[in-house]
């Protein structure tokens, strides 16, 4: 079987990770791919949004199944450009990516169907929102409607950051279209969880539970990032939120998906926040999460290609999904300056060392090949990866192999999973 894949992060390079170990696939395309990726890929130079080259490419290969990575080309309906090409796709077609794509379409989706999530109003018109502003309780979360690098969330601790809050989504557009229309909704305290799911438009099965490190800086301080580490299973996780979460949440979302005539096949990630008054969802997503596929994806034990194939076909109730009995961290390994601005160009050095060892992976994110090196390309560059047998274990083994890999201007946290054991 060829593989094409689209993407070109770490998310991306441990989908074609375990896209690789399956017995059924011959060859993997990744587009535009990385050069981590290129190891177990032929990279081609066509971008995630250029959607006729793609689909020409996937025609021309006579691509068996094409597995798209990135929200940007899911919400902008690659995969109904691919099956109308009569391409095999795994992810959401465009109607089903909204749940992504527009925040105030699955907030609106969550109050039709009573899915637990915070109180919010939906705003058009920025005068309304300031006008709403002058009764609201404080803090308060302002939320640009549309895809935004998982930036367009500001948290305002009174009317006056919120005045300005609106100010940067809808007046002065930061965040472009996507600021068109905002969401504010209630702030929550409590843990968050990533749950990612596989679904195939009727049934969903979970896949084990991580969270995501996303600010800059250790200790939770510093600007919001892509996301600097993860660590899987949470330990906050429990038996108890799982059944809850089971009752009122995963299922409801699919089946709330499919009433409205939008059935979702792909991976649904639950970003969830523990409440005192039970979990609620903060956001959805339409696809693996960055970087928690890459704590979970080494984790599993199915066949890849099986559980896609699965969800394309309508069979995954046939699908019983399992996970090792252990545990990963990942750190990722940064440009220093990170979000803001940063150098790029710089030659790593000790990728080989991975080689060497089981249970070690070094996913890239930002890289590219220079002549016969590979140098530094992005602001998050690597994410180094460890299993352990618990996640301390994990935690000491990651930590150990960031020390393997040398570039200028490298930068990590010192916390990555610090939260769940703090012997370490
Ligand atoms: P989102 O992209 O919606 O997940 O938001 C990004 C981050 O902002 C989340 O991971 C939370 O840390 C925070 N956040 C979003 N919504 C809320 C909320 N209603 N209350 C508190 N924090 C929130
Ligand atoms: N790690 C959060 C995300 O992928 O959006």
């Amino acid at each position: 079987m060829k593989v094409l894949i689209v993407g070109s992060g770490g998310r991306e390079h441990a989908i074609a990770d375990s896209v690789a170990k399956s017995s059924k696939v011959d060859k993997i395309y990744c587009a535009p791919g990385n050069a981590g990726i290129a190891a177990l890929a032929e990279c081609v130079n066509i971008g995630a949004m250029e959607f006729e080259k793609l689909v020409a490419f996937a025609k021309e290969q006579v691509i068996d199944l094409c597995i798209v990575g990135m929200d940007d080309p899911l919400v902008g309906g690659l995969v109904d450009r691919m099956e109308a090409a009569g391409i095999r796709t795994f992810g959401p077609r465009k109607n089903a990516a909204i749940l992504e794509g527009s925040k105030a379409f699955s907030k609106d989706l969550m109050k039709k169907y009573h899915i637990p999530t915070a109180a919010y109003e939906n705003f058009k018109d920025p005068e309304a929102a300031l006008s709403y502003l002058e009764n609201a309780k404080f803090p308060i979360v302002l939320k640009a409607d549309g895809l935004a690098l998982g930036k367009g969330v500001l948290i305002c601790n009174n009317l006056e950051e919120a005045r300005e809050g609106v100010k940067t989504i809808m007046l002065d557009k930061k965040f472009g279209a996507a600021g068109n229309e905002m969401v504010i909704e209630e702030f929550m305290t409590g843990r968050e969880v990533s749950v990612l799911s596989f679904v195939d438009g009727k049934t969903i099965k979970t896949m084990t539970s991580a969270q995501d490190h996303k600010r800059a800086g250790d200790g939770d301080t510093g600007l919001n990032t892509g996301g600097m580490g993860t660590f899987s299973p949470s330990p906050f996780y429990t038996k108890e939120v799982e059944e809850y979460c089971e009752r009122y949440i995963y299922q409801a979302t699919v089946d709330a998906m499919a009433a409205e005539g939008r059935p979702f096949c792909g991976v649904i990630f639950f970003g969830l926040m523990l409440t005192e008054d039970g979990p609620k969802v903060l956001e959805y997503n339409a696809r693996f999460g960055d970087p928690e596929a890459q704590v979970v994806l080494p984790r599993m034990k199915n066949d890849m290609i099986d559980v896609v194939e699965a969800c394309i076909d309508g069979k995954l109730d046939q699908i019983e999904l399992e996970f090792e009995d252990n545990a990963a961290v990942c750190v990722v390994l940064a440009s220093d300056g990170y979000p803001v601005s940063y150098e790029k160009g710089f030659p790593i050095s000790g990728l080989e060392e991975f080689e060497k060892h089981d249970g070690y992976y070094c996913f890239h994110a930002g890289t590219k090949a220079d002549g016969d090196q590979i140098v530094t390309n992005g602001g998050r560059v690597l994410g180094i990866t460890a299993k352990g047998a618990d996640l301390l274990e994990a935690r000491k083994n990651a930590y150990a192999a960031t020390e393997w890999v040398q570039f200028e201007n490298k930068y990590m946290r010192h916390d990555i999973g610090k939260a769940i054991d703090e012997r370490v």
